[in-house]
């Protein structure tokens, strides 16, 4: 081959990586801005916290992460816990490929990864769920929470906690941001929620 086409070569070969680099970035940032949430990784301080708390409160039943992103809560749990059956879902595609391939490297027989919005999945009273979701995403899991039947379902949740929700349990991470780890059993008839309601019906 002739130095003018090895460099020919060469530069398709740069403009192609670049290509397939910026078609993966803008995938991401389009899923983020529809979703509402970036693919933004569990801390490890945070990871430590939801494990303690799901090993205090978690009594059966499987394990849900509502919003799995690149795996990093997850497989972290299902690990530690081959016992347990984790799933997560996930909406945006590259993250949900990158953690559906990890898991497979993995060897975790007791997690799986589907790509699906959440809000269509069904929960029962017996899941446990353990989120790191926007404000946003955690209203309308609260919302969803309130229209199925799932009193006394156990949600553990980095950062954001539930509105109009009392924790059972509570970690305050040493970290820059004194970030909080909630636990919850899901009540759909908080007392302080009837107390509004009443106030707004006067
Ligand atoms: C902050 S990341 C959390 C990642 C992981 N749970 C962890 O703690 O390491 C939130 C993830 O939720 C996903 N997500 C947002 N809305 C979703 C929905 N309706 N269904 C499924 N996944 C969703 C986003 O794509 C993002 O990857």
């Amino acid at each position: 081959m002739n130095p003018g086409s090895v460099n020919m070569l060469r530069t398709i070969l740069e403009l192609g990586t670049i290509a397939i680099v910026c078609g993966v970035l803008i995938n991401i940032v389009w899923h983020s801005v529809r979703s509402g949430m970036t693919p933004t990784p569990s801390s490890s301080k945070a990871v430590r916290a939801v494990e303690k708390l799901l090993m205090a409160h978690h009594k059966s039943g499987g394990v849900i992460d509502p919003g799995s992103g690149w795996g990093t809560l997850l497989f972290a749990l299902a690990k530690a816990h081959p016992d347990i059956s984790f799933t997560g879902y996930e909406i945006s595609l590259f993250p949900f490929l990158w953690s559906r391939l990890r898991c497979r490297w993995l060897g975790l027989a007791n997690c799986r990864i589907i790509r699906q919005d959440v809000f269509t999945v069904p929960f029962k009273r017996e899941d446990t769920l353990v989120c790191y979701l926007s404000p946003e995403l955690m209203a309308k899991l609260r919302d969803k929470l309130m229209k199925e039947d799932c009193d006394g379902l156990l949600v553990i949740t980095n950062t954001f906690g539930i509105r109009r929700q009392t924790p059972i349990a509570e970690i305050r991470l040493k970290d820059a941001f004194n970030t909080r780890v909630y636990a919850y059993r899901f009540d759909p008839n908080p007392a302080i929620f009837q107390s509004n309601r009443r106030r707004h019906n006067q």
